[in-house]
């Protein structure tokens, strides 16, 4: 079995994974969204000392099966240094005690790797990666061969969510919240920009949008249910606009083609988002295929998934060889 954690920002999570059957055996996430929440978003130092709450609680519920671990799987890339450093050195303390090599996880290959949680990986796939620090489109050839097609140029998609629930005093995580909203409002009341929608560039962008949706607000009444319903539903409607008509050019103008587009992280639990995606494939004989919801955010099953793959493949890391990279990509 791998025993996984997962510490990148606010979640902290371990599962433990059967190598062999892909079977999870055990998982389990403490999510600090509450203890955000005050702050309208996350704040690091808080974040670290909450992982160093919660990390040991769960590790003291798998007690039973650390004699059959055969290998630690940690998340060291991209996410907040002070988070990551909590599950690296955990899973550093965990590789010497048991005597088991390290697999050292990027969490962007683990977003993806949630399809395939207790299930053998079909591929290759396009993969949509959708969250609160990525917006991605992705060629998934094989289990180390990911090709970057598109990212964001400024603030991602569920960022873009965040920000404007925080702009009308919703809290945080604002991503759901405003998907709720939406469902009783007019997306066509207010007519923001979609972005990039002249531009040749594969690339998404959320700033402008926001910056429109902060003018609209300003000028409005917050304290009026409605004007929420509807700055929802437009700013829904135009952030998914944006994905879909890249999207198109991508599967217009690509020679490569997949069976499946793979939708993954936070944001690929709105329901609005997943069926006008839906809509789209649809036109080129393509499906949808998402995680279940309790695997579309941050969760320690899908670093033990890809931990797994890594394993299998051989590619263990020594001790000093495991660093944390904030930034890093495939
Ligand atoms: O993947 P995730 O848990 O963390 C990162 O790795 O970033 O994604 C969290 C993001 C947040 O921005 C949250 O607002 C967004 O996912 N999110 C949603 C929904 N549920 C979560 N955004 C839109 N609609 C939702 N239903
Ligand atoms: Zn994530």
């Amino acid at each position: 079995m791998i025993l996984s954690i997962e510490s990148s920002c606010d979640d902290s999570a371990i599962a433990i994974t059967d190598i062999e059957t892909k079977e999870l055996i055990f998982h389990k996430r403490v999510s600090q969204a509450l203890e955000h929440s005050k702050y309208g978003g996350v704040v690091p130092e808080l974040a670290s000392r909450l992982h160093t709450e919660a990390l040991p609680k769960i590790l003291d519920e798998v007690k039973e099966y650390l004699p059959k671990i055969k290998g630690i799987a940690v998340t060291n890339e991209p996410g907040l240094v002070v988070t990551l450093l909590e599950g690296v050195t955990m899973a550093k303390a965990l590789s010497i005690s048991l005597k088991v090599p390290l697999i050292a996880v990027n969490h962007l290959k683990g977003h993806i790797y949630s399809l395939f949680i207790e299930k053998e990986a079909t591929l290759p796939i396009l993969v949509l990666l959708v969250s609160g620090g990525h917006t991605q489109l992705i060629e998934v050839e094989d289990w180390n061969r990911f090709n970057l097609i598109a990212s964001t140029l400024d603030d991602s998609l569920g960022e873009s969510f965040d920000k404007v629930a925080k702009m009308m005093g919703l809290g945080y995580p604002g991503g759901a919240i405003i998907e709720e909203l939406a469902l009783d409002g007019d997306e066509n009341r207010f007519k923001f920009p979609i972005p990039l929608a002249q531009s040749p560039k594969m690339a998404f962008s959320y700033s402008g949008l926001k910056n429109a949706v902060r003018i609209e607000i300003s000028s409005g009444n917050i304290k009026d249910e409605q004007f929420k319903r509807d700055i929802s539903a437009s700013f829904q409607k135009s952030a998914t606009q944006h994905i879909v008509q890249k999207l198109k050019k991508y599967l217009k103008n690509s020679s490569r083609k997949f069976r499946y587009l793979g939708v993954v992280g936070g944001v690929s639990a709105n329901r609005y988002i997943l069926s006008k995606l839906e809509e789209t494939v649809a036109d080129f004989n393509m499906g949808v295929v998402s995680p279940e919801l309790q695997y579309c955010s941050d969760n320690g099953a899908m670093i033990g998934r890809y931990g797994v793959e890594l394993y299998k493949n051989g590619v263990f890391q020594e001790l000093k060889d495991v660093t944390i990279n904030s930034r890093a990509e495939y």
